[in-house]
């Protein structure tokens, strides 16, 4: 419930801000970051379990999913609403203003076997895209170091019930793969720091 509440108020203020700025000059890139601070947190470190950060997230992946969001291809609770009062230049400011800064690094409660298991698969299996042990990412992959594990698991539930689209090389690698296995896998990308 509490939840609830953060976002309708958050998603409220992204609003207010939003409609205060189009009246006057330009917002710049940290004003209209600002609304999106709420449920991501301060420059982007989200402090939500199923929020995901935005800091230190490349250019390219928000932008990409910003315009996902935005078309309906990428299934969401509220971003998909949200993206839309949102120009593809103010789209691109923001990613710009987020892929400059520093990762969010977080400490959460994580099954050290489960860590071990990921580290080990990861390689073979997901550091074609997942770059640098998930703190990069190739072209529009988005990083996943020290990623909430809940926003992960979501977000890897979503994409095997098919409600949001794997890209088709990533498919292929996760398809074959133990439920166990690719849990082990997001327990290592959130460890990273
Ligand atoms: C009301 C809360 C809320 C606000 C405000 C909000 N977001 Fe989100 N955002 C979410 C949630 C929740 C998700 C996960 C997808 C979903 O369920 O909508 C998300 C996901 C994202 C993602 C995908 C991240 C990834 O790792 O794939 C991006 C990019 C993003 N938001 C950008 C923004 C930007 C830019 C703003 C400000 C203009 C913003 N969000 C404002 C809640 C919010
Ligand atoms: C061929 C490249 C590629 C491979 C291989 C790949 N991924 Fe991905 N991954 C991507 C891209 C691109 C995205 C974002 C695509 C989208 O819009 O859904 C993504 C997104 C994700 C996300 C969602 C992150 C977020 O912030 O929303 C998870 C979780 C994930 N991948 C896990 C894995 C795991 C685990 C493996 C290894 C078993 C893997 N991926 C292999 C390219 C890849």
């Amino acid at each position: 419930m509490r939840m609830k509440k953060a976002w309708m108020g958050a998603a409220t203020l992204a609003g207010a801000l939003f409609a205060g700025a189009a009246s006057a000059a330009p917002p710049t890139a940290e004003m209209l970051s600002n609304a999106c601070a709420g449920c991501h947190g301060t420059k982007g470190g989200s402090a939500g379990l199923t929020m995901p950060s935005l800091a230190g997230q490349s250019k390219e992946a928000i932008i990409d999913a910003m315009k996902k969001f935005k078309s309906g291809e990428r299934a969401a609770t509220v971003m998909g609403r949200l993206a839309k009062g949102y120009t593809d230049a103010e789209i691109v400011a923001m990613g710009e203003y987020f892929s400059k800064q520093k990762l969010h690094a977080t400490n959460q409660m994580l099954d050290k076997a489960k860590v071990a298991k990921g580290a080990s698969l990861q390689e073979a299996n997901c550091s074609r895209c997942h770059l640098e042990d998930g703190k990069e990412g190739k072209d529009e992959t988005p990083a996943m170091a020290s990623q909430w594990l809940p926003y992960l698991q979501m977000q890897m539930e979503m994409y095997l019930s098919g409600k949001r689209k794997m890209p088709e090389k990533m498919e292929e690698k996760v398809k074959p793969m133990s439920k166990e296995d690719l849990d082990a896998l997001l327990h290592f990308y959130a460890s990273v720091k």
